[in-house]
């Protein structure tokens, strides 16, 4: 038996030994090939053949700097053209307004599956599946986009003020205890559980009243996903890495539990309808509507999943990130400042509420608003698939490949924006001109952010209300950097205290 053993032993080490090397050698040339196909297009200092540049991400997270840092400095050595390889897989970047002009609206090209693989699944589990967002397929994002479209007109945006508005109410009662001027709030959380709580209200019907739980477990399980697409692109060797199977089950736990909520408040809904109740219309009615009806049931309930899932998420994060930043712009301008007051105290003084009428007198905050996204736009850059060969400012590039056109870049250059990294709303006052195909923080060409409108209509209540109410200090101390976790937002969190603003008559 013994001698029978040692043979096969060995044979299958050889084996082993031969099909890891022919693996090895087949990954090397196919590497090789594609280091050559894209050999023309600038490229900053690759650190390792096998990895790529990511070992240069990973050194730019180590030593405290952001993506952002790195793209900076890579468009100063390459120009607004370059690639780089995450191992065998290249990326053109590139931070020029023709080619974001033609990547998003002029051409025909499509979301690359690659980009939107860890926002479909993580680790093995369904995250955002193939919601509105992570959606890769033209047709079936067409038939979907066109079901939700109706969910978002004037209307039904008309309708959610009043909760933009009740909402918002809950965080002024909350922080109204605490005006001492000694006790911290971090506004960044306080922002997410605000609009966690008002999307899941107007699109879902949900009370959540995660304003006053600082331990809302669908908050942290959001964070949890996030943190681990960003990882993911720095660590993918950690989708095998046995050392990192503790983090996978954690985030795959993140997952679970935010599917969980959404089956259960899909199959609420459906069981709500079927017993012939009236539905409230809201955006989970056209979710449940949106699916096609010749599918098994089954898989039209893991579509509608996806589609709490992509809504939910995308509902609360980025606008609690644009919050942040517009409140540190804002503290750190008093002159900013001064002129929000001075709309805000006109529509406030007379009643506490902001109707849909007077956003357009909120003129001025929206360019607040506006100018936020253009100096920290929570998503930074946008990617799609070539359909087609291109030649891009001289470069051509082949049919598949990705590019990522990057509006924070553009828009902190002084060819586009003069005095780039100042804080100026006056440039989007209307008769001001802008640089077009730069600023695209709701994205461009089809696949527009579908919440655009109902974002800014929520950012100016809360800012309008919090900015009549309370006059807010920024802690001294605490940094104002940015991190990137798929999407930006302040590093530390935006620490603040607040006082009772002492008012003036205005108007
Ligand atoms: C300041 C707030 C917001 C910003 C900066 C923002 C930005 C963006 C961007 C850049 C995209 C394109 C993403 C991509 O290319 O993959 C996008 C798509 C999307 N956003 Fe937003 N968004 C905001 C608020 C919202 C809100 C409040 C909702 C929902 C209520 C929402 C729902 C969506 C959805 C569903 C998509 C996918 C659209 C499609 O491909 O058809 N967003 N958003």
């Amino acid at each position: 038996m013994a001698l029978i053993t040692a043979p096969l032993i060995v044979y299958c080490g050889i084996a082993l030994a031969v099909t890891t090397f022919v693996t090895v050698v087949c990954y090397a040339i196919y590497t090789h090939r594609e280091h050559k196909r894209y050999s023309h297009v600038p490229s900053p200092k690759r650190q390792s053949f096998f990895l790529g540049h990511i070992p240069t991400l990973k050194k730019y997270d180590d030593s405290g700097r952001t993506l952002m840092d790195l793209f900076r400095d890579w468009h100063a050595e390459c120009g607004p053209i370059l690639i780089i390889f995450l191992m065998h897989r290249p990326i053109v970047f590139s931070a020029h307004p023709d080619v974001a002009k033609e990547v998003m609206v002029t051409g025909n090209h499509t979301k690359p599956p690659k980009a939107y693989r860890s926002f479909q699944f993580l680790f093995g589990s369904r995250y955002m599946g193939y919601g509105l967002i992570s959606e890769i397929d033209h047709s079936q994002w067409t038939r979907k986009r066109n079901a939700l479209n109706p969910a978002f007109n004037r209307k039904f945006l008309m309708e959610f003020m009043s909760q933009f508005n009740e909402s918002c109410d809950v965080l002024l009662d909350f922080m109204s205890n605490k005006t001492d001027q000694t006790t911290q709030f971090k506004m960044l959380d306080l922002f997410e559980r605000l609009t966690m709580d008002i999307i899941a209200k107007v699109a879902f019907d949900i009370d959540l009243g995660a304003v006053c739980d600082a331990n809302q477990p669908l908050s942290k399980a959001i964070s949890s996903t996030f943190n681990a697409v960003a990882h993911l692109i720095r660590n993918p060797h950690d989708q095998i890495n046995p050392f990192a199977a503790s983090f996978r089950k954690q985030v795959r736990a993140a997952c679970e539990l935010l599917r969980n909520t959404g089956n259960k408040c899909v199959e609420e809904r459906i069981q709500a309808i079927n017993s012939g109740s009236t539905p409230r219309q809201d955006i989970l009615t056209y979710i449940i509507k949106s699916t096609n009806e010749d599918d098994d049931i089954q898989v039209q309930i893991e579509e509608m999943v996806d589609q709490f899932v992509t809504i939910f998420i995308a509902g609360m994060e980025t606008t609690a990130n644009q919050l942040s930043f517009a409140l540190i712009e804002i503290c750190k301008h008093p002159e900013v400042l001064a002129r929000i007051r001075k709309e805000v105290d006109c529509i406030l003084q007379s009643k506490n509420h902001v109707t849909f009428e007077d956003l357009n007198s909120l003129q001025y905050l929206g360019q607040v608003l506006k100018e936020t996204l253009r100096l920290y736009p929570p998503v930074f850059a946008a990617t799609r698939i070539l359909s087609n060969d291109v030649t891009y400012l001289g470069y051509h590039l082949p049919a598949g490949t990705e590019v990522t056109v990057n509006t924070f870049q553009m828009c902190r250059m002084e060819e586009y924006y003069e005095n780039a990294l100042q804080f100026d709303p006056d440039r989007f006052a209307p008769d001001r001109e802008r640089p077009m195909f730069t600023y695209f923080p709701f994205s461009l060409g089809p696949r527009v952010c579908i919440g655009q409108h109902l974002s800014q209509m929520e950012a100016k209540v809360v800012m309008a209300k919090l900015l009549y109410e309370f006059d807010f200090k920024l802690v001294p101390g605490q940094s104002f950097e940015l991190l990137e976790r798929a999407t930006l937002k302040p590093k530390d969190g935006v620490m603040v205290t607040i006082r009772p603003r002492d008012r003036v008559a205005a108007c």
